[in-house]
């Protein structure tokens, strides 16, 4: 019998998400939630409502929860199951003041939020407009100057140096004990990635979708994060 691929039953599931998502192929990934947390908190009331844009899984949700005590959050990912697992890891408490919308952006209310994320999402959306209809989207339901946070893992399949990172990025996930089948997929997926921008790419859209004072707060080996205001 084939093992069911979610099975939000199976505590070694959910502790393998935890463990060898992203917080094994990201560097700093906890720490990198936590800054998340500081820079939306720098300019959104205590009561604030974030946008989290990708909420699947729930583990950005769970992190900026602890860092704004009396926030709400709207989470919106297209994949239903994903967000079975974020109910799952946020747990009811949490849950109280988390509302999850199956569908992408469009699916969210127009607000206007205090803060919003997309952390590990961009890099999935082709750079065919819809990279752009979507930043466009989220500055569209922010308050006037409110901060939006982006992480995405940014290359070029051109660049030179394509194969070396590739190589790196397995390196560092199975160090963290990725098993080998997850990190043959991860790397094949990666070179036809019609998502894959570079850094400067992901700068020029945040700007063309009317971000302003956008800032690089995070760098590690390939992976960005910026905050910009609305
Ligand atoms: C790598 S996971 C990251 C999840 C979470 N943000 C985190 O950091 O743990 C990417 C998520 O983006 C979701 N996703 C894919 N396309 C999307 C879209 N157009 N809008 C919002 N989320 C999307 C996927 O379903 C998946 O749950």
């Amino acid at each position: 019998m084939t093992k069911p691929a979610f099975n939000f039953a199976d505590p070694g599931f959910v502790a393998g998400y935890v463990e060898k998502g992203p917080r094994a192929f990201m560097p700093g990934q906890p720490g990198v939630l936590q800054m998340a947390g500081i820079l939306l908190a720098e300019r959104m009331p205590h009561d604030g409502h974030v946008l989290v844009v990708g909420a699947g899984g729930g583990l950005d949700t769970q992190a900026l929860a602890k860092a704004g005590p009396d926030w709400r959050f709207t989470g919106v990912d297209p994949a239903g199951k994903m967000l079975d697992l974020a109910r799952h890891i946020l747990g009811e408490e949490t849950m109280r003041r988390v509302e999850l919308i199956e569908g992408g952006v469009e699916a969210a209310p127009a607000g206007p939020f205090d803060g919003a994320t997309m952390i590990l999402v961009l890099g999935i959306l082709p750079d065919d407009g819809a990279k752009l209809a979507t930043l466009k989207d989220i500055r569209r339901r922010l308050k006037p100057g409110a901060p939006f946070v982006l992480v995405d893992r940014c290359d070029s399949a051109d660049n030179p140096q394509f194969d070396r990172n590739m190589d790196r990025y397995v390196a560092f996930a199975a160090a963290n004990g990725v098993d080998p089948e997850t990190l043959k997929n991860a790397r094949a997926s990666h070179r036809g990635n019609p998502g894959l921008a570079t850094a400067a790419r992901d700068e020029a859209l945040l700007a063309e979708a009317g971000f302003g004072d956008i800032e690089h707060f995070y760098h590690a080996m390939n992976w960005h994060g910026w905050v910009a205001y609305a």
